[in-house]
């Protein structure tokens, strides 16, 4: 089930026996009431529990108790709603148009193609962080898409481990745009001497190190780290609007935004590690969680002081640099869809 804050619905998911993902409406063609309300599980049939109806996997009406009640009920007419639905390496897309203008595949376009082939399969175990943010989306957009902010902003957290002596002004690794996305490209400091706990976390991290884990940063697709220099961090995707998956040697994660009012972002960040088989793996995804989630809330905190000028009628306008191109292209894209 996937709650869309956006426009208040709710989607179902499912993968049916014959492997295919589909995409529903969550809402029994009865009265209405939802579906599904747990998050994710295992069912052969959905089954309303307002009245009973059923649906099989494929969305069709299986079952209606007390039928012949009804007057000239055509069951046939009355399947779950689809949704136009597609995949792009194992992530589930959704578009509300019944015959969208353009496949996924369109419109990720070279961007798809180039990041094809990143183990995301891998990282079957996940964890997410979730809030509603007093900021425009774009404002978050932004704040994950730049690093000119990291040696100030994250000088207590992770500026050394991004944006150290080599690189003091956080200028970008590079940058590629693909149309309306983009991967923008962030150095690590390879000199970087973790503190002792974070030193035992890096000396074991395989896989989940947000900012300096020992992941291999061999055989990626061209996509990923496209100069393939050895100081890179990790990329920061921007699939056009609002979904951004972070892709470092070892891990990645997605923020997803939704917007909800012109100053109100609904934020989901998920991170994806292989499970862990140890205790020490355990220990390592949870310090990394852990660094990850307090340099964030430090772009979240940032944001809606933002905001709260914009809201005061103070500030109307921002003055970007070279190093903030990912934000120029992002309002050129913004701007050329609203004016088309
Ligand atoms: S609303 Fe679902 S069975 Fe009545
Ligand atoms: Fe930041």
């Amino acid at each position: 089930m996937r709650d869309v804050p956006t426009f208040d619905l709710s989607l179902i998911f499912v993968r049916g026996k014959d492997g295919q993902i589909r995409g529903f409406f969550n809402a029994c063609r009865h009265r209405g009431n939802h579906l599904c309300v747990e998050n994710s599980g295992n069912l052969r049939a959905f089954t309303c529990k307002f009245h009973g109806w059923s649906y099989n996997l494929h969305g069709e009406l299986a079952g209606v108790p007390d039928e012949e009640s009804f007057f000239d009920l055509n069951k046939s007419q009355l399947n779950l709603i689809p949704v136009s639905t597609d995949m792009w390496q194992g992530f589930i897309f959704f578009n509300l148009e019944s015959e969208p203008d353009q496949s996924l595949e369109q419109h990720l376009g070279e961007f798809g193609e180039a990041l094809a082939g990143y183990p995301f399969h891998e990282g079957s175990a996940r964890y997410q962080f979730r809030g509603e943010i007093k900021a425009n989306w774009k404002s978050m957009v932004d704040s994950f898409t730049e690093i000119y902010h990291v040696p100030f902003l994250h000088k207590c957290s992770i500026s050394d481990t991004l944006a150290g002596p080599e690189n003091p002004l956080g200028r970008l690794l590079d940058i590629r745009l693909y149309g309306p996305h983009k991967t923008s490209s962030i150095t690590s400091n390879k000199n970087y001497k973790p503190w002792p706990v974070q030193g035992i976390a890096y000396e074991f991290a395989q896989s989940g190190a947000v900012t300096g884990g020992q992941g291999t940063k061999e055989g990626l697709p061209p996509g990923v780290n496209p100069t393939k220099k050895d100081d890179w961090g990790l990329d920061v995707n921007v699939i056009f609007p609002t979904f951004l998956p972070v892709i470092g040697p070892g891990m990645y994660f997605t923020h997803q935004m939704w917007p909800v009012a012109v100053d109100r972002t609904v934020w989901e960040m998920t991170g994806f590690v292989a499970p862990a088989r140890t205790a020490a793996d355990r220990f390592i995804q949870e310090y990394f969680l852990v660094e990850l989630r307090d340099a964030v809330l430090e772009d979240m905190n940032t944001v809606e002081r933002v905001q709260s000028s914009i809201n005061a009628g103070v500030i109307n306008e921002f003055h970007y640099q070279d190093n903030e191109i990912a934000l120029r292209h992002q309002n050129h894209v913004v701007n050329k869809c609203l004016n088309t």
